[in-house]
């Protein structure tokens, strides 16, 4: 999604910028663009393509200690130069980057034209510097608050205007805005990734906040009447180096690498052994509040929607509690009917993803409770739920979600016991969970550790222009996660069934050149499955299986992939980690772009 990093200070902004803008590359993008303020006015260098490529085709004394700068993602109008950021206003006074959608862009580009602008783009996001610019207010914050009253929409934005060239005014409704407090010199950006390393004393924007940004530092105010939030910066506690890949020639892979260590992080504390319970004190619910819960409702988009499917399924089993996941994109859409003694649960890694932010918007409007479990602490969704679990898992930059994943399922297993242990789960299956929470980084790390068995593999299956990723119960949410990732990142088409449905259509496509990955636990559907993996290999349908050491395939011809057993209830996480190794090999093999797949970003903040 789109990227905003701003910088005033003593330096050369455009620099600062530039390399603000390539740490959000991961984030995907399609053009890029920057505005510089200096002695002679605003400049702006703007074109489809990477930020590197920007940065090579700077125009001579590109120069200004103001600067503006973003990585676009299209959505009104293609990824062309002219649609790319920073828009212009037609004196070229005003510039804009801005993430999110101006929802009623279509009438206000109709006004304008109307009072004889000439529009030269086809963004939405265009019209706010023309609405800047032809505010009457004498102050840069006056015209930026002029020119919000008349827009609807989403927004995360930054203006500078040459007739204020001592600031750089940033305002929020719904995407992210951070100010970066340094020695003498500010930073802004959408994302703390952009300016880590320069600085981790912060500002998070709330929405309906607006900041003026100069060298010597920031105010806050409300944008409706300008009135002050007087908000001040703090410490984040976050190592810079997180966000590098290190030695590791992608993040994704940084990120498979580092589970065994970030599944501690999320269980550290919680665990308690004596009563065989967790402990979770951001939820803030006593013992009378969970036991209040009759139902359990997950919302979360794609991956954290499959993995609230494997949440949902160890809710029900653990705390008896009917739960189910439900895909957060569609459910404000039904007008969902809200009820008191459900327990919502949104679950996101950014905390930014805008369906889910709205779905839980949806419920407390309507009076229901709403917790979360999120990777990205002080993230919208987290501030807009009643309190929740953070996920520990540190920044997560490749597109596609694995070690956040990981943290979202033991997030939900802790959820389970806690909500289990208050009601009739025994103290004796307490004990054995948690004992087998305590077991899981360990086997992490010995599946990780067979990663040079799965190459090859990976290669096959890359080969193939279709594939299956096949479950039952516990390991279909697996399932779709495992096709998930691999379509994400190899661009093969992978889809997701419940292994007992495949006789009722699917096993029509079942040939030599369809390959199918299944899940087969050792547990009560073992033999099942087995039955069904007969019927592919009938159809000389190849085979990968992933499995544990006890299950007997017989005679069947299959690449086998085992994982180790842990309680069963907690075994969906380590059947996971071989489909990410999967999916990244293969996507390797095929010389894809394995942090920056096509088409996709790593916060959807637009719905
Ligand atoms: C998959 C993936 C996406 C995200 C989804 C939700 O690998 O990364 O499907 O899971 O966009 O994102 P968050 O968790 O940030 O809400």
């Amino acid at each position: 999604m789109c990227g905003i990093v701003g910088y005033i200070g003593r330096q050369d902004a455009a620099p600062v910028v530039l390399e603000g803008l390539t740490r959000l590359e991961h984030r995907g993008y399609d053009s890029a663009g920057v505005a510089v303020l200096g002695g002679r006015g605003i400049r702006v260098a703007k074109r489809a393509g990477r930020v590197r490529q920007l940065g090579d085709a700077l125009p001579k004394r590109f120069t200004g200690t103001t600067g503006i700068g973003h990585t676009r993602w299209a959505t009104h109008g293609p990824a062309t130069d002219r649609n790319a950021h920073p828009h212009v206003d037609e004196s070229g006074r005003v510039a804009v980057v801005h993430n999110g959608i101006i929802d009623n862009s279509a009438a206000l580009r109709a006004e304008l034209t109307d009072a004889g602008v000439a529009l030269a783009s086809d963004t939405d996001t265009e019209v706010l510097a023309h609405l800047v610019a032809r505010s009457d207010a004498d102050t840069l914050e006056g015209k930026v608050r002029d020119a919000l009253r008349v827009v609807v929409g989403t927004y995360g934005l930054a203006v500078v205007h040459a007739d204020f060239p001592d600031r750089i005014v940033v305002a929020r409704n719904g995407s992210p805005l951070v100010v970066g407090v340094g020695d003498k010199e500010m930073y802004v950006a959408s994302d703390l990734a952009a300016i880590v390393r320069h600085t981790t004393t912060v500002a998070m924007l709330d929405d309906g906040e607006m900041a003026t940004v100069t060298a010597a530092g920031f105010t806050t105010m409300r944008h409706s009447d300008l009135s002050s939030t007087g908000k001040t910066a703090s410490q984040v506690d976050i190592d810079a180096a997180a966000y590098d890949a290190g030695e590791h020639e992608s993040y994704m892979r940084k990120e498979i690498l580092e589970q065994p260590t970030t599944a501690q992080a999320v269980l550290r504390g919680r665990l308690d052994e004596r009563f065989g319970t967790a402990h979770l004190g951001g939820l803030d619910m006593d013992a009378r509040d969970l036991r209040a819960v009759r139902r359990v409702k997950i919302l979360g988009c794609g991956s954290a929607y499959y993995v609230g499917q494997m949440g949902a399924a160890l809710i029900e089993e653990l705390a008896r509690i009917p739960a189910d996941a439900e895909a957060a994109s569609e459910f404000r859409y039904r007008d969902p009917v809200i009820e008191p003694d459900t327990l919502y649960v949104a679950v996101s890694q950014s905390g930014e993803t805008i369906d889910t932010l709205l779905a839980v918007q949806e419920v407390r409007r309507k009076g229901g409770r709403c917790v979360g479990l999120v990777n990205v602490v002080g993230s919208a969704i987290a501030r807009e739920c009643d309190g929740g679990i953070y996920l520990h898992a540190g920044p997560e930059v490749a597109v596609a979600s694995t070690k956040a994943l990981t943290n979202m399922f033991l997030g939900f297993a802790l959820l389970a016991l806690q909500l289990g242990r208050v009601r009739d789960l025994s103290i004796a299956d307490g004990k054995r969970l948690v004992a087998g929470l305590e077991r899981l980084p360990g086997q992490i790390e010995e599946v990780l550790a067979g990663e040079d068995g799965l190459v090859d593999v990976a290669r096959s299956l890359a080969e193939a222009r279709s594939l299956f990723f096949i479950g039952r119960v516990r390991g279909f949410p697996v399932a779709r996660e495992g096709a998930q990732k691999f379509k994400e990142i190899s661009y093969r088409h992978a889809e997701a069934y419940q292994t007992s449905e495949l006789k009722h259509g699917p096993l029509a496509l079942i040939d030599p050149d369809v390959p199918t990955v299944a899940l087969v636990p050792r547990d009560e559907l073992t033999e099942s499955n087995i039955g069904a993996l007969h019927e592919i290999d009938a159809r000389q349908g190849p085979l990968v299986v992933i499995t544990h050491p006890e299950v007997d395939l017989g005679e069947i011809g299959a690449h086998r992939i085992d994982v180790p057993r842990n309680e069963p209830e907690l075994d969906p996480i380590l059947l996971t980690i071989p489909l990410q190794l999967l999916a990244y090999h293969a996507a390797r093999h095929l010389g894809h772009d394995i942090d920056k797949p096509r088409n996709l970003a790593k916060s959807v903040t637009v719905e």
